[in-house]
């Protein structure tokens, strides 16, 4: 499997939040919901291997997250995981491609000269709706809409086993948002990529092969 959580709690401060079992095979696709603060945006960091004092298993593409630290998380991170924040974090001053190689560039070595060399950044702005755009210039002069497409191409770029996507549609209408999410899923190699999606918009459990809800807060 992709993706195996079970018994998973953290601490944070005097709050301990437990996280509800998953197990995703590779190449599915799920939804994520639950109130605002139940700890969905905190179990994506600790499937990037970015909040390490979780106890319990999770299992993130054969590695066990909670037991990597400093630069093994970082490689992990780097190489594993395809991360689509709300906020997008792109670098505004740089432009689409530049934005793009840059996740690349974390990767070891050989992960990334393969990465590298299949990376045609031109032909997954196509595939992406990116063509018109003006991609030699900053990503902040691009629309909303433009720099939701960059951050896909960034996530997808490195050939990551599993993307993560923190409410990426929030700022959308429900048309944007559909045309967003079958861009997205038509752009996941099924056969290996695991896309686990957070949002409150029940409505796109229908685009997913499974629905994965919080409740404890
Ligand atoms: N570093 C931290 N230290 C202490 N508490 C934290 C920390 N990070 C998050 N929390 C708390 O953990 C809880 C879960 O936060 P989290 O951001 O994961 O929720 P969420 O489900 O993503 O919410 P939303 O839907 O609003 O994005 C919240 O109560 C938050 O205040
Ligand atoms: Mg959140």
């Amino acid at each position: 499997m992709s993706i195996y959580v079970d018994n998973l709690s953290v601490s944070l401060g005097p709050r301990t939040l437990s996280f509800p079992r998953i197990d995703l095979a590779t190449g599915s696709t799920a939804l994520l919901t639950g109130p605002s603060g139940c700890g969905k945006s905190t179990l994506l960091n600790i499937l990037s291997a970015l909040q390490p004092n979780a106890c319990g298993t999770c299992q993130v593409a054969g590695t066990a997250v909670t037991e990597l630290r400093g630069r093994a998380a970082d490689r992990f991170r780097a190489e594993n995981i395809g991360m689509i924040s709300q906020t997008l974090d792109l670098i505004g001053y740089l432009n689409a491609y530049q934005n793009v190689q840059l996740g690349v560039q974390f990767q070891s070595t050989a992960k990334r000269d393969k990465a590298v060399q299949s990376l045609d950044s031109d032909a997954l702005f196509d595939r992406l709706g990116l063509t018109g755009a003006n991609l030699t210039g900053p990503v902040s002069k691009l629309s909303v809409g433009q720099q939701q497409r960059v951050a896909v191409a960034r996530a997808l770029a490195g050939q990551p086993a599993v993307i993560l996507a923190d409410e990426p549609t929030s700022a959308l209408d429900p048309e944007s948002t559909a045309a967003f999410i079958q861009l997205l899923l038509e752009n996941l190699d099924r056969q290996r990529q695991t896309l686990l999606m957070v949002s409150h918009d029940h409505g796109l459990s229908e685009f997913m092969d499974h629905r994965i809800e919080m409740s404890t807060c």
